[in-house]
C-alpha cells in the first residue's frame, strides 16, 4: 500500500512551548486516520504541519510525495494535492455557493469557467447541495455551509483531505449531515486525516486511530483501541467522553 502521509519523529516548538515531541505515524492511500486527544495535545498543530501551514523544527514529513521537512519545498503542488477544512468554514459571504466552489479551480488551476462549473455541480451533488448553487452563505445552515466548504476543497480534486474538528461548531443534527458526507468520502476511497471529538464516528469510519497526549502519540492502532485501549490514559479519555 502506498504511503500518502509519513511523519517521522516530528518536533515543533512555539517559543518555549514544545508542542510536538517526536510524533511518528503513517497514513496509507484510501485510509482514514482519526487523531484524538485532550485539548492542547498538539492535534491541530500536527494536522497543520501536513499542509505546511506550520513548519516543523525537526524530523521528516512527507505528504503526497512532497518533502515538507525541506525548507525549499514547492508549496504550489502541495496545496493542489491537499485540501484542508476547519471548524470555521470561512466562505466568502458576497459570493454564491457556486462561486465559492469555482474560485480556487479557476484561480489556482486556471480552469475554464464551464469546466469549473461542471466540477462545482459534481462536488455539490456529492455533499447533497446541488440545489443550493445560487444561494449565498448566509442563506444556509451551519451544516450546509460546512458542506460547501468541503465541496470547495473537493473541487481542487485533492489526493488527501485534512479535517480539523469540522463539526465542533454544529448542533447534533447538522453534525450528522456533515459526518455522513465525510463517511461517503471515505467510502469513495479518499485518503483522510481528521482531528475529531466524535468518538462514534472514529470508531465506525477510521481505519487508524491516533491518540495524542502531551505532544506524542500515546497509543495508536485500528479503531479497536477505542473499544479495548491498552493504556490507562486512553481508557480514561474514552470514558470521559462517554
Ligand atoms: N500559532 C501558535 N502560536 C503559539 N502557540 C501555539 C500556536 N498554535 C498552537 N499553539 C500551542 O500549541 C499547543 C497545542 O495546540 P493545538 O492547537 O495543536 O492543540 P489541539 O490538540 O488541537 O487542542 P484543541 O483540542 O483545543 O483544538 C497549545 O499549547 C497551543 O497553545
Ligand atoms: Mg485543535
Amino acid at each position: 500500500m502506498s504511503v500518502v502521509v509519513e511523519l517521522k519523529n516530528i518536533h515543533k516548538t512555539f517559543g518555549t512551548n514544545h508542542v510536538l515531541r517526536g510524533v511518528s505515524f503513517e497514513v496509507h492511500r484510501g485510509q482514514v486516520a482519526a487523531i484524538i486527544g485532550q485539548s492542547g495535545s498538539g492535534k491541530s498543530t500536527a494536522l497543520r504541519c501536513m499542509d505546511r501551514l506550520e513548519t516543523i523544527d525537526s524530523g521528516e514529513l512527507n505528504v503526497c510525495g512532497h518533502a515538507l521537512h525541506d525548507p525549499k519545498v514547492d508549496l504550489k503542488p502541495l496545496r493542489r494535492d491537499v485540501g484542508i477544512v476547519f471548524q470555521s468554514y470561512n466562505l466568502f459571504p458576497h459570493l454564491t455557493v457556486e462561486q465559492n466552489v469555482t474560485l480556487a479551480p479557476r484561480a489556482v488551476k486556471g480552469m475554464k469557467a464551464s469546466e469549473a462549473q461542471e466540477i462545482a455541480a459534481a462536488v455539490l451533488a456529492k455533499v447533497g447541495l446541488k440545489e443550493k448553487m445560487g444561494a449565498y452563505p448566509e442563506q444556509l445552515s451551519g451544516g450546509q455551509q460546512q458542506r460547501v466548504a468541503i465541496a470547495r476543497s473537493l473541487a481542487m480534486e485533492p489526493k488527501l483531505m485534512l479535517f480539523d474538528e469540522v463539526t465542533s461548531a454544529l448542533d447534533p443534527q447538522l453534525t450528522g449531515e456533515v459526518l455522513r458526507v465525510m463517511e461517503q468520502l471515505a467510502a469513495d476511497g479518499m485518503t483522510m486525516v481528521l482531528v475529531t471529538h466524535e468518538m462514534a464516528f472514529a470508531r465506525n469510519v477510521a481505519h487508524q486511530v491516533i491518540y495524542m497526549r502531551d505532544g506524542k502519540v500515546h497509543e495508536s492502532g485500528t479503531a479497536d483501541i477505542l473499544r479495548q485501549p491498552s493504556t490507562r490514559e486512553l481508557a480514561d479519555f474514552i470514558s470521559a467522553d462517554a
